[in-house]
């Protein structure tokens, strides 16, 4: 049995602290999905502007740059860990830059996933190129692969085309970064926006699913699957995320905030006459995580 560092009291959300190498082989559960996102390996001292100031772009410890070999040897070994925790009809979105995704691409077909999209996430607000000698870097990509060639996966195809104003969604997306209301409980340096993530979930899944988050961060992925009334277990090896993360999660108990952050992402208001359910009034469902011991911290 593993210790969480923090279950919510619905147990909807589970974060464990520590390496995900050693602790993602300690169980044997299969997730509807799986979102990553991985180390880049871009923190190289790089600068950017942040409110008018020159700053240092570099992420921490965690996002050092290595080698290509390295990167691609850390890339089959994730992959292939997290390819024996899906459901064979399940699928895995992984987010990341130039710097790592083709890496990720090739490992995704070495080991046996099916590509289905490569996402372009324009950001409508990106940050100035201080440098002018190069295009200002507005996107980042979004892999969606399948675990297995021949078994059908899950896709709202209605649900996207009703969000994109009736007509097919495409594999742009014009969403904002991250805005000053999701960082209230400080801020994760990579933190992904809810917004994001909850088209991600409700293109991928169904309500009451089970998501994984490897490289949880500051938690992004498990906070937009519970305003969706999905389940969630991330792993993050710094205390000082997985703190953030439960902050977050503590946050949205607050039924007040829990109405109010919904209202702020655009794709869950659109979805609202149709599908989505408040997952907080759902006292039915209790579901827990076999592998986990039952006592709080
Ligand atoms: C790109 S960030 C994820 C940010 C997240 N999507 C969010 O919105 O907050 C990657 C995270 O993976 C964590 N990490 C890196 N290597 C790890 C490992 N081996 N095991 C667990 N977590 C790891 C880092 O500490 C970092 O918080």
């Amino acid at each position: 049995m593993l210790k969480a560092y923090y279950k919510s009291p619905d147990h909807a959300f589970n974060l464990l602290h520590g390496d995900t190498f050693e602790l993602l082989p300690q169980f044997n559960y299969k997730f509807d999905m799986i979102f990553a996102d991985p180390p880049y390996f871009l923190s190289s001292g790089g600068i950017s502007v942040q409110s008018g100031k020159v700053v240092c772009v570099d992420k921490g410890e965690w996002d050092k740059s290595m080698s290509q070999d390295e990167i691609n040897a850390f890339n089959i070994k994730w992959l292939s860990l997290c390819r024996e925790k899906l459901k064979d009809n399940g699928t895995i979105w992984i987010s990341g830059t130039y710097h790592n995704i083709f890496s990720v691409a090739n490992c995704l077909t070495q080991l046996g996933y099916k590509i289905l999209n490569v996402i372009t996430w324009a950001k409508t607000n990106p940050p100035p190129n201080i440098s002018c000698r190069y295009f200002t870097y507005s996107t980042e990509f979004i892999i969606w692969a399948r675990k297995k060639e021949k078994v059908a996966h899950y896709y709202n195809y209605d649900l996207m085309k009703h969000i994109n104003g009736g007509t097919q969604m495409t594999d742009v997306w014009r969403l904002p970064a991250i805005a000053p209301w999701e960082k209230k409980c400080t801020k994760h340096p990579t933190q992904k926006p809810l917004g994001l993530l909850a088209r991600i979930i409700l293109a991928s899944t169904e309500a009451g699913a089970w998501i994984l988050d490897p490289f949880a961060g500051s938690s992004t992925t498990g906070i937009a699957a519970n305003l969706l009334g999905r389940r969630f277990l991330g792993i993050e090896r710094e205390e000082e995320f997985a703190a953030i993360s439960k902050a977050r999660r503590e946050e949205i108990e607050d039924a007040k905030t829990y109405a109010t952050y919904r209202r702020k992402i655009p794709d869950i208001m659109k979805t609202e006459d149709t599908q989505t359910e408040c997952f907080m009034c759902r006292e039915d469902i209790e579901v827990r995580l076999p592998f986990l011991e039952d006592d709080d911290i």
